[in-house]
């Protein structure tokens, strides 16, 4: 006689296979069910697109929410979202970073995201207050998704005296990723040196580092070569990831086909974040104004692991989002203009397997052994769930649904 499963799925269809599986749970992993197996619970899926959940890798949890608070950013542009969150930033107190993240969160995992990597402003200005406030929420939501915090110098850490202790504070505190705004310094020497301090921390830690590079559309800025060049020195290839990369889309060609090629060679993740980039950048162009979105195209011809990001829900750098996957990757096709059956795939790819190899989520997979973390999607495939937006029928996070959408919808003729 077999073991009763905590729950069973029948007919999944896992975003790549060709057949439908079963798989139950035992123990918060999957299983093969055995002859005649009987389960707590039997979910059928209906040969619905199943993912092991979506991946959220670049998100700011500590600034989600804030818009009401504070007001609204005249000229779009990333510097006024930035200075006017300096006044809010004086008087965050850990309940209330908890409540606006927490809000996020649950929506998140609702839309089917089962890990999380967020950015935590590390400066003199909130001190570690943020990384107080994402710490108690992810032990908060343990249960529900994972999250993976970054200490984030977004004031600069050269010219933000004091960041760099702060720094230090922080990946003691528990933040596990080292990151980084190089652009953000006085000078390239200065944005030179903000990367090698990160690098620093990172070794002395044994962390992985996800920055903020060339968020401009400022053609001059360099820091992306930079990066992946110390990323080399430092022999750090496959644990660094660059997000934004405007500036990408603004080089000559000739410097861009150097630089996606240093890209390649050190390894680096990178991570596009189209929403917010599409509304903040390009905003001083006379027409034709440029798109703000780095060049994920050539990046991925390139053989380089290319993701997206929702990065801001409702806050000064954007006012909608709601940290939805499906949201982001109709963005992100249209920004990239990746629209080829085969490239609509290369979509799908990034919150999920491509975000699994960022965050290094080694048993990442719909397989006996994992952890039983599923998304059903009411869609049979990529291109169709990305079309109709379609809802997330089921949210499984080790065994437990934990999240559940049915959309009832009629039509007179
Ligand atoms: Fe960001």
């Amino acid at each position: 006689m077999s073991t009763a499963a905590d729950l069973l799925l029948r007919n999944l269809k896992p975003w790549g296979e060709s057949k439908s599986i079963d798989l139950a749970v035992v123990g918060g992993r999957f299983v093969i069910p055995a002859p005649g197996m009987t389960a707590k619970r039997t979910i059928d899926a209906g040969g619905r697109l199943a993912v092991p959940g979506f991946i959220e890798p670049h998100i700011h949890l500590d600034k989600v929410m804030i818009n009401k608070d504070v007001r609204s950013n005249r000229s779009g542009t990333l510097t006024e979202a930035i200075e006017i969150i300096w006044e809010k930033k004086k008087t965050y107190t850990t309940e209330e970073v908890v409540a606006r993240a927490g809000s996020v969160i649950e929506s998140g995992v609702a839309n089917g995201i089962l890990h999380f990597r967020t950015h935590v402003d590390v400066d003199t200005i909130g001190g570690l207050k943020p990384m107080e406030g994402v710490l108690a929420a992810r032990e908060k939501y343990r249960h529900l998704a994972g999250i993976q915090i970054v200490a984030f110098p977004q004031e600069g850490i050269l010219r933000n005296k004091g960041a760099e202790e702060l720094m230090w504070k922080a990946l003691e505190m528990g933040a596990d990723v080292v990151g980084g705004m190089p652009f953000n310094e006085a000078s390239p020497a200065d944005s030179k040196r903000h990367i090698a301090i990160a690098f620093e921390i990172a070794r002395k830690h044994g962390a992985d580092i996800d920055m903020h590079v060339d968020e401009t559309d400022d053609p001059n800025a360099r820091t992306l070569e930079m990066l992946a060049d110390q990323t080399m020195e430092n022999g750090w290839q496959g644990r660094v990831t660059a997000g934004h990369t405007c500036a990408l889309a603004g080089y000559p060609q000739d410097y861009a086909t150097k630089v996606i090629a240093k890209v390649k060679q050190a390894g680096l993740h990178m991570i596009t974040n189209p929403a917010t980039n599409l509304m903040l950048q390009g905003r001083l162009d006379a027409q034709p104004k440029r798109r703000g979105i780095t060049r994920v195209g050539e990046l991925l011809e390139a053989g380089i692991n290319v993701s997206f990001g929702q990065d801001c829900v409702r806050d000064t750098f954007y006012p909608f989002g709601r940290d939805d996957t499906l949201e982001v990757a109709l963005l992100a096709a249209h920004a990239a203009h990746l629209s080829m059956p085969h490239q609509i795939e290369q979509v799908f790819a990034m919150p999920t397997v491509n975000a699994a190899k960022i965050l290094g989520l080694k048993e990442y997979g719909l397989k006996p052994g994992a952890p039983a973390d599923v998304v059903v999607i009411d869609a049979p495939d990529a291109a169709e769930a990305i079309r109709l937006q379609a809802p997330r029928r089921w949210v499984i996070r080790s065994g437990r649904v934990v999240a559940e959408t049915e959309i009832r919808r009629q039509t007179w003729f």
